[in-house]
């Protein structure tokens, strides 16, 4: 059975007493164990609605109104799959009060019983696994760096023993550096795992160090889903082209740089036709009148009126 499977899934919240669809009609795998998807746009196309619809962690004004998630063939609606959901605000995720032990020993006290002795043995252990000394066990999250405490994340995922890792913008707010390290010791730590996981981000340039496989979205759908080195090297989708053109690159002038125009549209004011035609420098009539339908690769699919 596949670590994830999406199928036709589309979201709406509840604004202002009308149902808003957010997300439409996604459909996304991930084959293996150890497998990295990431799910890439811009602020606003539903990726973090995304990721709390398969973690099971949708707010109540949010309900699924088709399709499916299927985690190792276990609805996600049944809430018999374990998933561990990193977010970008550490601080935020973290309790102020608690030392950096007793937190990651809850999940060793309550999800598998152990006496709370056990579980800072444990703690321990799995400080020292993301990269901290076991010292810290001691510590209290305010007396550590950013990216210290992003670390306390990993370790809190891990220690659940999860199924599947999302991870929504985990890395956003620390600086370049201190990005790279985390994403590398995440990428290092789910290989060795063999754990499933979800990246979400905004940035495609992160992409090209974490993902095995990137799913592009847009206004609520996804309109390219390929694996990564297929993706970089010929991005199909002219979303995607315009996300990839404006990326800093040492061999290109900054003049070169091609900024993407204009902005997303938002949920319930999506265009007729494509949801990119507003954007799209390819656009041409069937654009503005016809969605485009899904053209499937054997890696992959497009969704795009130029590869019908
Ligand atoms: N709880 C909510 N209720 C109503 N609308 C929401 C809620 N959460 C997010 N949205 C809206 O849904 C859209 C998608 O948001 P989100 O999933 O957070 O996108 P992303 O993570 O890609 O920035 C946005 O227009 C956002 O304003
Ligand atoms: S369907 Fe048309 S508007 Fe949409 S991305 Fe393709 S060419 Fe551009
Ligand atoms: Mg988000």
């Amino acid at each position: 059975m596949k670590p994830l499977e999406i199928r036709n899934l589309t979201i709406h919240y509840a604004v202002r007493g009308k149902w808003v669809e957010v997300v439409s009609g996604v459909d996304l795998d991930i084959d293996e164990k150890g497998e990295i998807l990431a799910v890439v746009g811009e602020s606003g196309c539903g990726k973090t609605t995304l990721g709390l619809a398969i973690a099971g962690l949708l707010p109540p004004n949010a309900k699924i109104s088709s399709g499916s998630i299927k985690i190792f063939g276990k609805d996600v609606r049944s809430n018999f799959a374990k998933v561990a959901m990193i977010f970008q605000d550490a601080l935020a995720s973290l309790n102020p009060l608690l030392t950096i032990g007793e937190q990651i020993a809850e999940v060793y006290v309550h999800h598998f019983s152990m006496s709370k002795k056990e579980a800072l043995e444990e703690a321990k252990k799995r400080l020292v696994e993301v990269g901290l000394p076991a010292s810290y066990i001691d510590k209290y999250p305010h007396e550590l760096s950013g990216g210290q405490r992003q670390r306390v994340l990993i370790a809190i995922a891990i220690a659940m023993n999860p199924e599947l890792i999302i991870a929504d913008e985990p890395t956003t707010a620390l600086d370049v550096t201190t990005q790279a390290k985390v994403l590398k010791l995440l990428r290092s730590i789910v290989k060795s795992r063999g754990i499933p996981m979800v990246y979400i981000t905004h940035d495609l340039a992160l992409v090209a160090h974490i993902a095995d496989k990137v799913a592009v979205m847009y206004a609520g759908q996804v309109v390219e889903y390929r694996d990564k080195y297929s993706l970089y090297k010929e991005p199909l989708h002219p979303y995607t082209q315009a996300l990839l053109n404006s990326l800093p690159r040492v061999d290109l002038d900054l003049e070169e740089l091609k900024v993407l125009k204009g902005e997303p549209p938002t949920p319930g004011s999506f265009p007729r036709g494509c949801r990119f035609n507003p954007r799209c420098s390819k656009a041409f009539s069937k654009c503005f009148i016809e969605e485009p339908p899904v053209k499937i690769f054997n890696n992959g699919f497009v969704r795009c009126h130029l590869y019908e």
